[in-house]
C-alpha cells in the first residue's frame, strides 16, 4: 500500500469477511481459514485545517477526533482507532472523512473489523509489509477490544488486511503465519443472512474465558490432543476445548479437501464444525441450525455451517455454482487497499 499523504484527499476500501471454517479457534491460537469478501467499508476523505472529522451514510451523526468518545456506535471505533495510532505515536493528517458500507451491519461479516481498518489507513496508517499488516491488525483487534469490550481473536482484521483474490487464507494464529488457499472455479460461497447479532454482551466473552481455563489445565489447545481432555473434571470446559482441538483438525482437512477440490468431503467436514459449535461449543441458534439443514438438503449444496461468532449472524454453504440455494454468493477478495 502506497503512503497517500501527499495527496489531498483519497479513498480507502476494507472488505468484511466470511469465515470458511475454523470458528472459536483464534484466540486460543489455532487455526482459521477466513476469506475477504467483495462487500466492505469505502472511506472518502479530504485534508482540512480543522481538526479531523468523520461522518457515515448510516446517520446524521458527526464524530470529531477528539471530542468525548460516547456520539455513536460507529464513533466508538473511530475514536479507538484514532487512539491507539496515537499512542503509537502516528501523526494522523486532518480530515474531513466520510464512511459508507456495503456490510450488512451486525450481520457477523466483520463491519466492524472492515470498519476499523478503513478508519486506520484513512488516518494514513501503513500496511504495505507483512510486518507492518500484523502489526496494523493487532492495533484494529484492540480498538475492537476497547471499543465493545469483546476480546476477539486476530482473524477478522487479519484477513480484512490480507485477504487475496480467488482464496481463503489458512492463518496459523500462534504463528501468524499466513498460507493462501485457492478457491476453485467450479464452486460457489453462499452466505444466508439468518438474523441480527452483536458480540457485546453475549457469551463470547465466556467463551474466551473458559478455553483460558482448559489451556490453564492442559496446556495450549493447539497442541493438544483429545486424550488430554481427561484432566479436565468441569464437563463444560471439556466439551469447549474439544470444539477447539476437533475444530483445528477439522480446518486443516478442510483445507486439503478443497486443494483435491474434493468437495463433498469439504462439505462433510463444515457440517462436523457446524455440530461442533452447536452441541460441543453451544455458540448455534435454532434458527441457524435449521438453516444449515434446509441448506444442505437442496441439490449440489456440499455442506453449510454457521460463521463466525454465533448467536446469530450468517451461514455460509458450499456449492455447486447451479445450485439453487438462496443468498449471496460470495466472491474472494483482496484486502484492504488505497483506491485513489
Ligand atoms: C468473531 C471474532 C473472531 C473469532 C470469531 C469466531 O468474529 O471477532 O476473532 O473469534 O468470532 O471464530
Amino acid at each position: 500500500m502506497n503512503e497517500s499523504r501527499t495527496l489531498t484527499q483519497g479513498k480507502v476500501w476494507a472488505p468484511g469477511r466470511v469465515n470458511l471454517i475454523g470458528d472459536h479457534t483464534d484466540y486460543t491460537g489455532g487455526l482459521v481459514l477466513p476469506m475477504a469478501i467483495d462487500l466492505g467499508t469505502t472511506i472518502t476523505w479530504q485534508l482540512t485545517n480543522t481538526p479531523s472529522r468523520f461522518s457515515s451514510d448510516v446517520d446524521d451523526v458527526v464524530v470529531a477526533l477528539y471530542d468525548e468518545p460516547q456520539s455513536s456506535h460507529w464513533g466508538r471505533y473511530v475514536h479507538a482507532v484514532a487512539q491507539l495510532l496515537e499512542q503509537r505515536r502516528h501523526k494522523s493528517p486532518q480530515i474531513l472523512a466520510t464512511i459508507s458500507s456495503t456490510l450488512p451491519i451486525g450481520s457477523g461479516l466483520s463491519s466492524s473489523a472492515s470498519l476499523e481498518v478503513a478508519i486506520a489507513l484513512s488516518l494514513g496508517a501503513h500496511a504495505g509489509t507483512r510486518d507492518e499488516i500484523i502489526a496494523l491488525a493487532q492495533l484494529c483487534q484492540q480498538a475492537e477490544h476497547a471499543a465493545t469490550g469483546v476480546p476477539c481473536g486476530i482473524m477478522d482484521q487479519l484477513i480484512v488486511l490480507a485477504g487475496q483474490s480467488k482464496h481463503a487464507l489458512l492463518i496459523d494464529c500462534s504463528t501468524l503465519e499466513m498460507t493462501p488457499v485457492r478457491i476453485p472455479a467450479d464452486v460457489k460461497i453462499v452466505v444466508q443472512f439468518i438474523a441480527p447479532r452483536t458480540l457485546a454482551g453475549s457469551a463470547y466473552a465466556d467463551r474466551v474465558a473458559q478455553c483460558a481455563r482448559a489451556q490453564e489445565i492442559i496446556g495450549p489447545l493447539r497442541s493438544a490432543n483429545t486424550t488430554d481432555l481427561e484432566a479436565i473434571d468441569d464437563p463444560t470446559v471439556k466439551k469447549y476445548a474439544l470444539h477447539v482441538i476437533t475444530e483445528n483438525e477439522r480446518v486443516q482437512e478442510f483445507c486439503s479437501a478443497m486443494t483435491d477440490c474434493d468437495f463433498a468431503q469439504a462439505g462433510l467436514i463444515m457440517v462436523d464444525s457446524h455440530n461442533s459449535l452447536r452441541d460441543n461449543f453451544a455458540v448455534s441458534t435454532d434458527q441457524m441450525n435449521a438453516a444449515v439443514l434446509e441448506a444442505r438438503a437442496i441439490p449440489g449444496v456440499y455442506g453449510a455451517r454457521m460463521t463466525g461468532g454465533g448467536f446469530g449472524g450468517c451461514i455460509v454453504a458450499l456449492a455447486d455454482p447451479d445450485a439453487k440455494i438462496d443468498g449471496l454468493i460470495v466472491e474472494a477478495s483482496n484486502g484492504a487497499r488505497l483506491l485513489e
